[in-house]
């Protein structure tokens, strides 16, 4: 709750930088945060269906990619669960951030995912962003605010062949400025997947990725992203869902966060191949 008593969604802004992600997994596995894993499984079968894969290495440019979580669950074969008792076990032992970074070096080494995508992070926090990029769970990595900055030359040389931007858990942090900027600096035939809390309007998004010629298709099912951290967070959220005409039932009112998962990609492909024929269930 605010100071003027008003509800809002709750800050874990403390653990967004800090020297490694030690804080940010054992704050939010207590809330069954489970978005990262939704998304690299998702993201993974768009690179298999877009075929770049068997051509070359594909690249992801992840957006609010925070300590390489993405990146972690797609370059391995770890999942979450995985990850977050790794974590568990590294806070038991009392490891230094420096030993941590070696550990999770050898973790990663010891768990390649085969065939598995080159990937590049854009986050605001340049601590767990040298933390992603000092592990090897990113490839290339910033520290940069596109909301308040325009790219810098590193990132538009690096988004120069991005096949596919994505997004966990990021949109509300960033909105359409950050991708209108990340879209004047790709390839006409990036593809955008990103996830967005039912909270939010992606409405805005999908605007601007359309003057890009990005059309924008959306999932029917939602997937939950995290349990709410109590009463007045859940009744926020459900305020807000139902104030965009969104049925709560089922999903906010059984206490989780759920988020819907929208595509935009060239016109011209979405009529040749829709996402159901993409994706199919
Ligand atoms: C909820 S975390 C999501 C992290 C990760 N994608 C995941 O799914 O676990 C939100 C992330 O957004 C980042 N962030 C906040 N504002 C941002 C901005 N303007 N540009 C880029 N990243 C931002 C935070 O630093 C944090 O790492």
């Amino acid at each position: 709750m605010t100071s003027d008593g008003s509800l809002q969604k709750a800050d874990f802004g403390t653990i967004y930088d800090q020297p490694d992600p030690r804080a940010y997994f054992l704050t939010l596995e207590p809330f069954d945060y489970v978005i990262p894993q939704h998304g690299a499984e998702l993201f993974a079968r768009l690179l298999q269906a877009r075929g770049t894969a068997q051509a070359r290495r594909s690249r992801i440019l992840d957006v609010c990619c925070s300590y390489g979580v993405v990146a972690t669950l797609m370059k391995t074969t770890l999942d979450l669960a995985a990850v977050y008792a790794h974590y568990r076990d590294a806070t038991e032992q009392a490891l230094t951030s420096e030993q941590l970074v070696d550990v999770d070096r050898g973790l990663l080494q010891e768990h390649p995912e085969p065939g598995s995508p080159t990937v590049i992070g854009l986050d605001v926090a340049p601590r767990a962003v040298g933390y992603a990029l000092a592990t090897g769970a990113l490839d290339a990595g910033v520290a940069e605010n596109l909301e308040v900055n325009a790219p810098s030359a590193e990132l538009c040389a690096l988004m120069s062949e991005v096949d596919l931007i994505t997004t966990t858990g990021g949109v509300g942090y960033v909105t359409e400025r950050t991708f209108d900027r990340l879209l004047d600096v790709a390839p006409e035939s990036v593809w955008v997947a990103a996830f967005c809390l039912r909270t939010y309007d992606y409405g805005p998004i999908i605007e601007t990725l359309s003057t890009h010629g990005l059309q924008t298709e959306r999932l029917p099912q939602t997937f939950p992203q995290r349990r709410f951290t109590g009463p007045e967070e859940e009744r926020w959220a459900v305020a807000e869902v139902r104030k965009r005409r969104l049925d709560p039932a089922g999903k906010e009112a059984e206490g989780y966060y759920h988020a819907e998962f929208y595509l935009s990609r060239p016109a011209s492909e979405v009529e040749q191949q829709p996402l159901a024929q993409l994706l199919p269930e």
